[in-house]
């Protein structure tokens, strides 16, 4: 996983909870890093996996939740590191619609060791889509966040509603129907 997720992460951990908590879930996680993150490198997803667990201890909410808010988090973090990569897109739905095949597809160019998951697009209509995630990290309430973010960075909102295909969160299937 790219050094810029694990720098973000632990931002919003200090912004939300403090610097202390950060020192204390770096700790008990025990991390071949050691908690020292570049953005540019790329380090173990296990790390990602074992900071969320000491967090989702430390302040007592579930690892979903805290994954679902870094979402929304790391959204506007990707926008204001790679503004040229979202710039061309008017609509959230076209956002969507462009992620597999425009947004990743630029963004592993970026990062040639980013381990990306796949969306494949069901139906895409003037107010809605359908798409399945994929990915062995099982991150969908991370892509929660990430879509909700998308549809606010052009003032707008949507109903997202996901359905696990696979119990593990590895494939999972998402209805977005705009609002108004
Ligand atoms: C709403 C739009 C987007 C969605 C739903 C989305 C979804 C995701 C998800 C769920 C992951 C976690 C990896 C996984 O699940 O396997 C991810 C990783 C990533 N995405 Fe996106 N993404 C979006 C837009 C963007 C944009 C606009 C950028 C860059 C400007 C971006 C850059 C990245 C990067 C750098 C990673 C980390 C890859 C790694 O650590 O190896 N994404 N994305």
């Amino acid at each position: 996983m790219k050094g810029i997720v694990f720098t973000e992460f632990l931002e919003m951990v200090e912004t939300q909870f403090g610097l202390e908590v950060v020192e204390d879930i770096i700790e008990k996680a025990d991390l071949p890093s050691e908690g020292i993150y570049t953005s540019v490198g790329t380090y173990d997803f296990n790390e990602m996996v074992s900071l969320i667990t000491e967090l989702s201890k430390q302040v007592n909410l579930p690892p979903g939740d805290l994954i679902y808010a870094f979402g929304r988090y790391l959204f506007t973090s990707l926008k204001d590191a790679h503004p040229e990569v979202i710039q061309s897109y008017n609509s959230p739905l076209g956002l969507l619609y462009s992620i597999e095949d425009h947004i990743h597809v630029h963004v592993q160019k970026l990062y040639p060791e980013a381990e990306l998951p796949t969306f494949k697009i069901l139906e895409k209509t003037d107010t809605t889509i359908s798409m399945i995630y994929s990915s062995s990290r099982g991150l969908y309430r991370l892509a929660q966040g990430l879509i909700e973010k998308a549809f606010e960075h052009f003032n707008g909102s949507a109903q997202i509603s996901y359905e696990l295909l696979k119990e593990d969160g590895t494939e999972v299937k998402f209805d977005i129907s705009q609002n108004g």
